[in-house]
């Protein structure tokens, strides 16, 4: 493996009635909040009335900023970071799933920043300081509980980004399997095909003697594949639901990218796509990540076969690298099939006319991936193959 230095900061609180310990992890901070939330689900839920009762009656000064979208906009993280700026804000809180995080951590930064918040997801400006920042997860998928990393759309300009620094770190993150009961179906087969496509982009790298990195990996998606199907059947069921909620945070909060770097092109493909159609971030990878996969078998067959065998049940008697590789993947789409989960393009009713702009957008900034280097004409064939 490659020599690495890992740390994650994040104080995982989980469980049960842990949204109890909130008020005390927040005054370690100070009192002023901006309570940072979606569209609705968290009062359709409950949730948002236990938050704001805990708050305030630990006499908190509570600000809100609701209406954070799926693929959270920028322009909407400008209005978080002028409350900020305006009630001197002493911390943020985001109540909701990974795009409510992604769009606190941007307002958490660019409070603290003296230009435009897109400067930080494009680059211009590197952060020096934050707001600090907490979590209540209310969907498991992303990782961004227990992650650095961002990921904000610039609607004017259709440009999505994924980004990170230090300070994206949340000082803790609350994650009670309890509020993840009312995920409704298709965000639930959402989450599974995200997070298992976490793992897929981490599995998919380039380094030597990883046997502890791999069998974690494949250990973590066998277990998912073991209850996401159970799940989606039982949504209600709260063992199955803290097993995908603790899942989703192990697939991305770098443990498993323990000495090497991973792939994540297939991610980098999907945030252009998600970018110009604006269609949820799983359903684009349940798309495009076996056509990824079909695209670069030959670049280590062998890896795609030990896949295959010790996480989809292929069985390697009598087969070259290459068959057991592309029965793996088949594999793979049919079960995310029966989950449920979009096929094609157009599923979405995506038409060919924008795979040349996809295609561009995702490379503006250079060939994609790690374990096999994508350009333009990859990924446009790549996205070909999706329609
Ligand atoms: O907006 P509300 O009303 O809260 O409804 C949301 C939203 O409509 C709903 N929902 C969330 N919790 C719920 C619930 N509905 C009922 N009950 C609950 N408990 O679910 C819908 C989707 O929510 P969203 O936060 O968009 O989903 P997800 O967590 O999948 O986040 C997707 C975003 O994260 C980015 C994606 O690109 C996308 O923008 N990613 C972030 C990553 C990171 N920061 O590390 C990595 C990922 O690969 C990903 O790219
Ligand atoms: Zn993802």
């Amino acid at each position: 493996m490659n020599d690495f230095v890992f740390q994650n900061p994040v104080k995982l609180i989980f469980g049960k009635g842990q949204l109890q310990k909130l008020p005390q992890e927040i005054m370690k901070y100070g009192k002023k909040v901006l309570v940072v939330y979606g569209g609705g689900s968290i009062k359709r839920n409950g949730l948002y009335d236990e938050v704001m009762e805990l708050l305030h009656s630990n006499n908190m000064e509570v600000h809100e900023l609701s209406g954070v979208e799926p693929n959270p906009r920028v322009s909407t993280a400008r209005k978080g970071v002028a409350i900020c700026q305006e009630q001197d804000i002493e911390f943020v809180l985001a109540v909701g799933g990974g795009s409510v995080i992604d769009c606190a951590k941007l307002i958490a930064t660019a409070a603290k920043y003296d230009g435009d918040a897109w400067d930080l997801v494009i680059r211009k400006a590197i952060p020096k300081d934050a707001l600090p920042l907490g979590t209540v997860l209310t969907l498991a998928a992303t990782g961004s509980e227990m992650n650095a990393g961002s990921v904000i759309t610039n609607e004017e300009t259709q440009e999505k980004y994924g980004w990170g620094c230090s300070f994206n770190f949340p000082k803790f993150s609350i994650l009670d399997p309890t509020y993840t009961l009312s995920v409704p179906k298709d965000q639930t087969i959402y989450g599974i095909v995200d997070m298992m496509s976490h793992i897929f982009e981490q599995y998919f790298n380039n380094a030597q003697n990883t046997p502890v990195q791999d069998e974690m990996c494949e250990g973590v998606l066998r277990a998912i594949m073991e209850s996401g199907p159970k799940l989606v059947e039982d949504l209600e069921n709260y063992e199955l639901r803290e097993t995908i909620l603790f899942a989703g945070t192990i697939a991305l909060n770098n443990f498993l990218q323990m000495g090497y770097q991973g792939d994540w092109a297939t991610h980098d493909i999907e945030h252009a796509l998600s970018a110009v159609y604006d269609i949820p971030h799983a359903g684009g990878l349940a798309i495009l990540f076996p056509h990824w996969m079909r695209h670069n078998v030959k670049v280590n067959p062998e890896r795609f076969a030990k896949l295959a065998v010790k996480v989809f049940g292929v069985h390697p008697e009598g087969k070259t690298p290459e068959t057991i590789a592309y029965e793996g993947i088949n594999a793979l789409r049919a079960f995310w099939t029966a989950l449920g989960a979009p096929k094609t393009l157009a599923d979405y009713k995506i038409d060919g006319s924008k795979l040349e702009l996809m295609a561009e957008k995702a490379t503006a900034n250079g060939a994609l991936g790690q374990f096999a280097k994508l350009d333009k004409a990859d990924v446009l064939s790549i996205l070909k193959a999706s329609l």
